[in-house]
């Protein structure tokens, strides 16, 4: 096993064995009186080694759940039971290996280990596990985070595999879903309404298989991801797996109603680019009778080669490195003229995995929760340095860091009790302690996250670094979705 492979197996990273729940008590600072309801974050932890090489993405998925209570907080991890998982443990080891070995092709049902470690949102009454291939959405009860089952799937869904980055409306109770994968149309992309019916489904015919991370949504319009970042074809029929960007090809934008057809894509080119994460996604008035969709989100720098013409092979590098060179960019589809236009809000900052005030998801958005990543960070080893708040109205930003040493997960906005304000509440997450090898729970105010945190709370076990995080309130755990 190399260097590499052994960081995202060590410190912050190493799988914790335990499921605990547990009220805490080693509190620097004060919990906020006014904070009610649930963090929840995903994020890998492997049961059972496999043989061969591990990436950080290959690791069982497993919720750590912070319940906040009036100044009071209890901590809870525990794993998704998965239908790998479970066949694994009955085997007492592991049956897949990780995503840098071949597949299994004796399961053409899962030849990849469906993790359901990436995303979790409450939809519904119950939190959704989700995992960034695409599978079966695990459903996990947010009272002990035990698995109940996978989400019913409507017959018409057959064969697509819902990917990570769906989203709940919190309006509507919507859940607003993308599939992709290697047969045309290559993308499916539909709605469920608040009690689980298949409301809208629309195949989403692509040039070819393609590796969208996620979509966007706004009040009335949802918006899917063409990205010229995709598998080399000639070496996808022969069997290998190579990642290519493909500089002389656009970024393309599917714009369609929330419940469109087919016929009502209209596709919005843009720079070529490769982009995990969306902040937000809302209509405003392009000033001439029109509409424009603004789009939000944490783009890949371009990657130039020395004669500063875009490289094709350096971000698949990058990407493959689990290297960040991001920056906080826009982009604005015109539904009247056709036309994009997009700038660079921020790219001082190396930043990714941006947040919102999910309860304005799909509306105009003044804040953005953008986490700082390390630069130079080891080969597969990203770092998440601190959280910026960047102010879209006022174009400024402030910013935490830590110091060396202290590393951040995706935190969520959680609104304080009788929130008026955009930004009234505060960001709650998990940090890593690398020198005192020990686990926080930490409290931001969110108007003000340059102070630090307000409220430091001591883990009893490590929580290892993840991916993402949803905060649900008292609220929506009372109403039930
Ligand atoms: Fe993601």
């Amino acid at each position: 096993m190399g260097s590499s492979e052994m960081a995202v197996l060590q410190g912050g990273f190493a799988p914790v064995e335990r499921e605990i729940t547990v009220d805490l008590t080693d509190i620097e600072g004060e919990i906020p009186r006014d904070l009610h309801g649930m963090h929840v974050r995903n994020g890998p932890n492997r049961q059972f080694a496999a043989p061969g090489r591990y990436h950080w993405f290959d690791g069982d998925g497993m919720l750590h759940a912070l319940r906040f209570d009036g100044g009071r907080v209890q901590y809870q991890n525990r794993w998704i039971a998965t239908q790998s998982l479970a066949e694994e443990r009955a085997a007492n080891g592991a049956l897949w290996q990780g995503i840098k070995d071949p597949p299994r092709r004796d399961r053409p049902d899962m030849p990849i280990k469906n993790t359901a470690n990436t995303d979790v949102k409450y939809f519904a009454g119950e939190l959704l596990a989700m995992w960034y291939l695409g599978g079966e959405v695990h459903r996990v009860r947010p009272q002990d985070l035990a698995t109940t089952g996978t989400l019913a799937m409507d017959p018409r869904l057959a064969g697509l595999h819902i990917s990570a980055h769906s989203k709940v409306d919190e309006r509507t109770g919507e859940f607003v879903f993308f599939c992709y994968g290697k047969e045309p149309p290559y993308m499916h992309y539909g709605v469920l309404d608040k009690s689980g019916m298949l409301k809208t489904l629309v195949p989403v015919a692509l040039p070819g298989p393609r590796l969208p991370h996620d979509m966007a949504v706004t009040r009335n319009f949802s918006v899917l991801h063409d990205l010229p970042l995709f598998q080399d074809p000639e070496a996808a029929a022969a069997g290998r797996h190579k990642v290519m960007f493909y500089p002389e090809l656009p970024s393309r934008f599917g714009v369609l109603p929330r419940h469109g057809v087919a016929s009502d894509i209209r596709w919005f080119e843009a720079k070529p680019a490769y982009m995990y994460h969306v902040s937000n996604a809302w209509e405003e008035s392009d000033g001439h009778g029109g509409t424009e969709i603004v789009m939000t989100g944490t783009p890949f720098k371009p990657q130039h080669d020395a004669r500063g013409q875009l490289d094709a092979s350096r971000l698949p590098r990058l990407i493959a490195q689990l290297g960040q060179d991001c920056m906080f960019y826009e982009w604005r589809f015109n539904l009247r003229t056709g036309q994009t236009r997009e700038r660079v809000i921020d790219d001082v900052l190396n930043q990714e995995f941006p947040i919102i005030n999910s309860a304005y998801l799909g509306e105009r958005t003044r804040y953005s929760w953008n986490t700082l990543m390390a630069n130079g960070a080891g080969p597969e080893e990203p770092r998440f340095c601190g959280i910026t708040r960047y102010d879209l109205q006022q174009d400024s930003c402030s910013s935490y860091h830590a110091g060396m040493h202290k590393w951040f997960n995706e935190h969520s906005f959680a609104p304080k009790d009788q929130a008026v304000a955009e930004d009234d509440g505060y960001l709650v997450g998990f940090m890593w302690d690398a020198l005192a090898s020990r686990s926080y729970a930490t409290v931001f105010d969110a108007h003000d996250v340059a102070q630090g945190p307000v409220a430091r709370i001591a883990l009893p076990q490590r929580v290892p670094h993840g991916f993402h995080a949803t905060w649900v309130s008292r609220e929506r755990l009372i109403r039930g979705w």
